[in-house]
This record gives structure tokens, sequence and C-alpha cells, in this order.
């Protein structure tokens, strides 16, 4: 079907999460987590014992992956099921999002997993969070956002995140861990991190989540 997509790419934690979360919510779109994808690989490649650099066993996972998105009754976040498991929580890890940026770097991987990407295009539209959206997943999309923000602030979003939820952090241990991740995802040789040429680029480092939402919305209905 030739439904309207609007793509979100950017670094981790830029805040892509939660402004496509809450923009599907507020244009009863659905919503496609691209890096979910990648982090599933990951895991499966641990519960397989597969080698992060096995890349022939990584794709045969890609092109298989076993996983079930249910939305439980009474709760507003979708459960992933991989391979009959619950993997919800163990998918957001620090651990799972690096192990991700590194199958995300092979080719094939990313072969393997793009036709399910664009499977997710349906009425009456599609929210796209990634990193190659807008460039190689959903080039003809409508609108293109380009989400950055100061590497600094970005840790210090995450660190807050996970003091909230009453877990131990290290502020510098996190900042080193996404200026890693940012480094591989944008000098990887297929499908680095940059914005789609067509992107609309927003720094929300001094921007409240609103803020965000209501400058993208703005956009989405000018083009709409
Ligand atoms: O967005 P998230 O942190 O869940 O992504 C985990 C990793 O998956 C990213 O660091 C990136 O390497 C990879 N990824 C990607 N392309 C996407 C989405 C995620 O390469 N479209």
């Amino acid at each position: 079907g030739n439904f309207p997509v609007i793509t979100v790419d950017g670094p981790s934690g830029s805040g892509k999460g939660t402004i496509c979360s809450l923009l599907a919510r507020e244009l009863g779109w659905n919503l496609l987590d691209s890096g979910a994808l990648y982090r599933l690989v990951a895991l499966a490649a641990r519960h397989h014992g597969v080698a992060l650099d096995d890349e022939s066993a990584l794709v045969v996972l890609a092109a298989h992956l076993d996983v079930q998105f249910e939305m439980p009754a009474n709760q507003n976040e979708v459960s992933i099921i991989l391979e009959g498991e619950e993997v919800t929580n163990s998918l957001r890890t620090e651990e799972c999002g690096s192990d991700a940026s590194v199958v995300a770097a092979l080719g094939p991987v990313r072969d393997a997993l793009l036709e399910r990407q664009r499977a997710f295009v349906s009425a009456p539209g599609l929210i796209a969070d990634g990193r190659d959206m807008g460039t190689v997943v959903f080039p003809q999309a409508q609108l293109k956002v380009y989400l950055t923000a100061s590497a600094e602030e970005r840790a210090n979003r995450r660190y807050n995140q996970l003091i909230n939820k009453g877990l131990g952090a290290s502020l510098q241990a996190i900042l080193v861990d996404i200026q890693a991740r940012d480094a591989r995802d944008m000098n990887r040789e297929v499908a680095p991190l940059k914005p789609a040429t067509d992107a609309i680029s927003l720094d929300t480092t001094k921007l409240s989540i609103e803020a965000v939402l209501a400058a993208v919305l703005d956009q989405a209905r000018h083009k709409g």
C-alpha cells in the first residue's frame, strides 16, 4: 500500500524513541522501532551461542527472527517475545544496544532485515524510528526528521532514566559508551547514521520533549 511514512533518525539518546511513540499515539499511526530488530538479532545470537562476528550465522538469525510484538491489555507498552520468551527488558540494556551496533555494521544482516521493516507500512501511516529510515529503508517518506543532541546531554538523559528506575549507573561510563556507539554508527561502511539530504534536523539539547513533539507535528501538518 501507499501509506504515508514519517522517518525519525538520530544517534542513541537523542529522544527518538520517546518522540516516536508520542507521534504514533498523537496521529494514531503504527510504529516501527527498527533498533529493536537489531537488538533482537544480538540477543538471538547470545541465545544460540553465535559470535558477533559470525556474519553468515547472524544473517540466518536475522532472516528467521521468530518474534512477536504483543500489546497486553491494560498496558501501553508492547511486550516483545523472542522464540517464545519475553525479552522486553533484556532488549533495553546498554549491553544489548552495544551488541546491536556491532551486528548492525554488517551489510548482509541489514539486507536480511530490510523487507521485514518495509512490511510495517500499513494504514493509516507509519512512524519509523532508527538510523537509516530516511536514507535507506524509506527513501520516499513524506517527512524525514533527524534528531541530535550533544553527547553529554544524551548521556545525562540516559543516566537519569536509569537512576529513576532505581538502577545504578555511572555517568562517565555512559558517556564513553555513547561516544563509542556514535563512532560505530556514523563511521560504518553500510547505511551509516547521517541525515537524509531532504531531512529536517532538530537539535534537542535544550528542547523539552513537548517542544520537539510540537515542532515535528507542525512539520507533519505542513506536509500532510
Ligand atoms: O535505537 P537503538 O539504540 O535501539 O539501536 C541499537 C543499535 O542498532 C544502534 O546503535 C545501531 O547500531 C543499530 N541500528 C541501526 N539501524 C537502525 C536502527 C538501529 O543500525 N535503523
